[in-house]
């Protein structure tokens, strides 16, 4: 148990030259599960410097092998999907079950990017002058589109592995190289996911992946002149990132506080159902949980009392078992909704259920009457605790959402189909759904955040044009 994983650079599985490691630990039992390399800066300039070189010869490569090597990546992908659950189990604590429709929800979305890509990266334009004013037609201009360079893709802890091929795969059918770095918990998944890659026969350089601290390379990472394009999906670090990041495209997945906006003439059973599923699913760690219930005060009652039941039917456990709600991902998470939890308390929220915490593991709970002066109402617990605000109207579930700066999904519950389109046009968020509660996925839908959300939108067909320029050749007749 001394052994250290190794980092990818070079086609090659390396020990660092720091001698240094990083421990992960496991979310449940709280003890070392795994260790990582802590690489050193050195190190990164040598992966920036492949990857540079790879880049040039893979942008050559035709579009239709780029492809071919993809679906075999995605082949193999689910071909080892055992391995990769198993960390996620062990990393992040995710359930078995979701841990295994990570990794396959990953392969098909490397298949589709690859079908994507073949179709849309053989697509250009071709323009003529004489429709601007004061032209002739003596010029022809012919763009298509060509790769960025080097992408530096870093995914969160919760989907290490799908989180990871999501930028991966747009980056390489491009004709890119990518320097991946993980996320400390989901690193070893994530290592396994890049020998996916590598058994594919990709060329050596193109794909790597450093791990290390934060601390230490961080920085040094997302201000490398060797970067040419940041993809990023987690927390708060992603704002300070789009401080510090030069001149290069940013793709930028932030936290989220998405509302429920449920209405009198709503199908409760099926509002709570998404309440539940949406607000304590791998509990309630995606940007896309269900964060705040708006109830209008009528049907309010009804609803909280459909909502516990279920909740009261949710499994609190270990990953291994596929308890609906395992250990948040580490104490220090745990301690930030413990905080929440305890200025709801204070203030005079209504718990539905006992707050129980054991290590990092917390039991769902449903909080109600909270009010505007609670942390709750506008932060991201990040975690299986849920607020109920009451409202009078529509009207007002509105004006709260579009007064957080998060601005991810959000979702209405409602049989008046107007009702519902005016209300998703009225909430100033990246996407809405109409009965049913926030998700990302189907993965080839338009993914985007606004305000502190997000910088640009993700989906696979965006994700491939983001990581493209467009080039043009303009021939000039005498
Ligand atoms: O939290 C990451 C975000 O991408 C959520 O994805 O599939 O759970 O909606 P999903």
């Amino acid at each position: 148990d001394g052994d250290v994983y190794k980092y990818y650079a070079d086609g090659e599985w390396k020990t660092s030259s720091s001698g240094k490691s990083v421990s992960i630990l496991n979310p449940a039992t709280r003890q070392v599960q795994y260790k990582v390399q802590a690489c050193t800066q050195e190190e990164v300039n040598k992966i920036f410097e492949s990857a540079k070189a790879a880049q040039k010869l893979w942008a050559k490569v035709p579009l239709w092998k780029r492809a071919e090597a993809l679906h075999k990546a995605a082949a193999l992908l689910k071909e080892h999907k055992a391995p990769m659950a198993e960390c996620l189990v062990k990393e992040v604590a995710k359930p078995a079950k979701d841990a295994v429709s990570e990794v396959v929800r990953s392969g098909d979305l490397i298949s589709y990017t690859a079908e994507e890509g073949v179709r849309i990266l053989s697509e250009g334009k071709f323009l003529v002058s004489d429709s601007f004013p004061g032209n002739e037609r003596n010029k022809l201009c012919l763009s298509s589109k060509i790769p960025l360079g080097v992408v530096l893709a870093i995914p969160p802890f919760n989907y290490p592995v799908n989180l990871a091929v999501s930028k991966i795969s747009p980056a390489l059918i491009a004709g890119n190289a990518v320097v991946l770095k993980p996320p400390t918990q989901g690193a070893v998944a994530g290592l396994h996911m890049v020998h996916c890659f590598h058994l594919a026969g990709f060329p050596k350089g193109l794909l790597s992946c450093v791990t290390g601290k934060g601390s230490e390379i961080g920085d040094f990472l997302t201000m490398h002149p060797g970067v040419n394009c940041i993809s990023f999906t987690g927390g708060d670090t992603g704002i300070a990132i789009s401080k510090k990041a030069s001149m290069v495209p940013l793709q930028m997945e932030l936290g989220g506080k998405d509302a429920c906006i449920v209405l009198e003439d709503a199908d409760l059973d099926l509002a709570a159902a998404n309440v539940v599923k949406g607000g304590y699913s791998y509990s309630g760690q995606r940007c896309t949980a269900v964060k705040v219930v708006l109830a209008i005060e009528s049907i309010a009652d009804e609803l909280v009392s459909k909502v516990n039941a279920k909740i009261a039917k949710l499994t609190v456990g270990l990953p291994e078992n596929n308890s609906d709600i395992t250990a948040v991902v580490s104490e220090s998470s745990a301690n930030f909704i413990e905080g929440l939890v305890k200025d709801a308390k204070e203030k005079g929220a209504t718990f539905c259920q006992e707050y129980r915490r054991e290590g990092n593991l917390i039991w769902p709970l449903l909080v109600d009457h909270v009010r505007p002066d609670m942390r709750l109402a506008w932060e991201e617990p990040f975690g299986p605790v849920l607020p109920v605000i009451r409202i009078s109207t529509a009207e007002e579930g509105i004006h709260h959402c579009n007064a957080n700066n998060f601005a991810l999904q959000g979702c209405v519950f409602t049989r008046d189909i107007n009702k519902a389109i005016l209300i998703s046009n009225a909430m100033e968020t990246g996407t809405v759904q109409i009965n049913s509660a926030p998700a990302r996925g189907p993965d080839h839908f338009p993914f985007q955040g606004l305000r502190d959300s997000g910088i640009g939108s993700q989906g696979i067909t965006n994700s491939i044009n983001m990581m493209t320029k467009v080039k043009s050749t303009v021939i000039n007749l005498p």
